[in-house]
Parts: structure tokens; sequence; C-alpha cells
């Protein structure tokens, strides 16, 4: 198991990566009083229920609300406040976000007002989630037909990537993790060269703990630059997301992952068509993607 340390302005959120990372880190875990309530879908809960139950414990109260991106709206976040309180989590409660990015995404919000803010853990379960949504701090809901329009910024005090998840991952949910890796590639010249040289086997270095690894050490470099998305150094880890966005929420029959696979895929066509990037980089990109 490897760990990176994201210091920002607000602590320090640590990142453990590695098969078992899990069973590992819990041996230490310390319960703040206050209650822990986990947040988790329901896809994830028929094959990880009893996984959540034994590591938290029966005090612990199991959240599920309905697998997929309609979920991550207002409606669902009241949903998820009201049964807070009903439970009783104090502030010095824990949060637990188990699952993918829908989970960590409205998962985070909750624990970010939820009396102003309470300990938040990030245990991502999809290979998209592992490798970026669940580091960083970002968390939102969509709102009034507009992506992650209501969210805040607010890191969790750990986030857990245990690769172990990934075993029961659908081959489409593969490929979504495979784009944000791909997007890594064209940021990082060392992943870059990592995947080119895994081309023929590339769900093999996509669920390695090196590649995983890899990509979140370059994300927490990011973030501790530019934690709030401000001075643009934090844009670059949008690439190929806002022409998915827009494709979201305009077709919404794919998911977020696919679509930033074919906005990496046009992104990269444009910028060798108007020259902004060397040819045979945009190339080696497509062929990675394709
Ligand atoms: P997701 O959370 O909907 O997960 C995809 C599917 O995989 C779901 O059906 C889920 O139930 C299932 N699943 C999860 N873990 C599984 C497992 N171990 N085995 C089998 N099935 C499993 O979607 P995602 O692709 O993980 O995340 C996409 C979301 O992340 C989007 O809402 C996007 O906006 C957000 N995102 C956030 C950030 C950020 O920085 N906060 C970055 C990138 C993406
Ligand atoms: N995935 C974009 C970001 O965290 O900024």
């Amino acid at each position: 198991m490897k760990e990176i340390c994201l210091k920002t302005t607000s602590g320090e959120s640590h990142i453990f990566c590695g098969s078992g990372a899990l069973q590992t880190y819990f041996k230490t875990f310390q319960k703040s009083g206050g209650g822990i309530f986990v947040i988790t879908d329901s896809t994830v809960a028929k094959l990880y229920k009893n996984t959540i139950s034994e590591i938290f414990g029966s005090d612990a109260f199991i959240y599920v609300f309905p697998a997929g991106e309609r979920s991550k709206n207002m409606n669902r976040l009241q949903d998820i406040l009201r049964s807070m309180l009903a439970y009783g989590l104090k502030r010095s409660g824990c949060v637990v976000a188990f699952g993918g990015g829908v989970t960590g995404d409205i998962a985070g919000l909750a624990a970010s007002i939820y009396m102003r803010g309470t300990r938040l853990i990030q245990i991502p379960t999809t290979l998209l989630s592992q490798v970026d949504s669940s580091v960083g701090g970002k968390t939102a809901v969509n709102f009034c037909g507009t992506k992650n329009v209501i969210g805040t910024f607010y890191q969790p005090e750990t986030v857990i990537a245990d690769q172990n998840f990934l075993d029961t991952l659908p081959a489409r949910e593969v490929r979504c993790g495979l784009g944000e890796i791909i997007k890594y590639g064209a940021l990082n010249k060392d992943i870059f060269e990592k995947l080119i040289k895994n081309r023929g086997n590339l769900k093999k270095i996509a669920f390695s703990e090196e590649i995983i690894y890899d990509c979140v050490l370059h994300k927490a470099k990011v973030v501790e630059k530019d934690e709030f998305d401000l001075s643009g150094e934090r844009k670059s880890l949008n690439l190929g997301h806002t022409t998915a966005h827009a494709l979201e929420l305009g077709y919404g029959k794919k998911s977020h992952g696919e679509y930033v696979l074919i906005g990496l895929y046009y992104e990269a066509y444009i910028a060798k068509q108007l020259k902004i990037c060397n040819e045979s980089f945009a190339d080696e990109l497509v062929k990675l993607i394709t």
C-alpha cells in the first residue's frame, strides 16, 4: 500500500492506494464518536453491504440511493441530510462515501454542509473515482440542467483506493476509468509512456496500483498548487470534460467517463487540426482512446 499526503489550506488529506488498503487502514481507524454515516448506491450495496457492515460495525447507518448520475440532485441531497439528522449524526461524526464518483460527489457535499462540516472518508470503488474524483475535494450535485453547479471544495481526511473493488466492475465502467487515465497520460509524460508501452493490455495497467498511484500523485500536485481552481492550473484536469459535460447533459445515454473519452478524442483531433499540439502526440492519444 502506498500513501500520498495532499497538503491543503484546510489540512492534510491522506490517500492510501493498493489492493487490500481498506482492511489495512481500518485496523487503525479511530471512531471519534458522533456516529458513522455511510453513503452508497444500490449496485454497490448489493455487492458490498456485508463488507461495509464488517468494517464499520452495526452502529453505522448505511444510506442507499439508486445508482446512477440521475441521483446527483438536490432532492437526493436533501433526503441524505434528512437521514443524517434522523440518525443523529453529530458534527464529530464521520461521513463515508462508499462508491463511485456520483456517491463521492453527493456524499462529499452532504458532509461539507451538514452541521457546517463533518469528518469525510472517501472509499472509491470505480476506476474513475480511484484515479480522479475521490481526490481533491470537489463536491457537487447537478441543478436546473447544469452539471455540478451546486457544490463545495471540501477535502476528505482520508481516501482509500483499494483495487480489490475493481474486480466487480463491468467493462463499461472500466472504459470510463481508462478515459481518466488516458487524460493523465495526456498531461504527464511518464504516465503517457507507460500507457503506450502497455497499449496491448491497457486494462491490466489501468488496474495496477502503480498507474493509479501515478494519476493520484499527478492530481495531488495540481490540487496543492490550485486547490480552488483559480489560477488555471487545475483546469488542466478538465481536459476532455467540458465537451463531455455538454454531451452528457444534452444526450445523457452514456455514462460520464464514456463522454470524457469522446471529449478527449475530439479535443485531440481539433488540437491537431489547429496545430496547437504535436501531430504524433495527438495520433498516439487517439490510438490509446480507440
Ligand atoms: P458512478 O458513481 O455512477 O459509478 C458508475 C457505476 O458503477 C454505477 O452504476 C455504480 O453503481 C457502479 N459501481 C461502482 N462501484 C462498483 C464496483 N466496485 N463494482 C461494480 N459496480 C460498481 O460513476 P463514476 O463513473 O464512478 O463517476 C462519475 C461521476 O464522477 C460524475 O458525476 C462526475 O461528474 C463525477 N466526477 C467528479 C470529479 C471530482 O473531482 N469531484 C471528477 C471526475 C468525475
Ligand atoms: N476532475 C477535475 C478536478 O478535480 O478539478
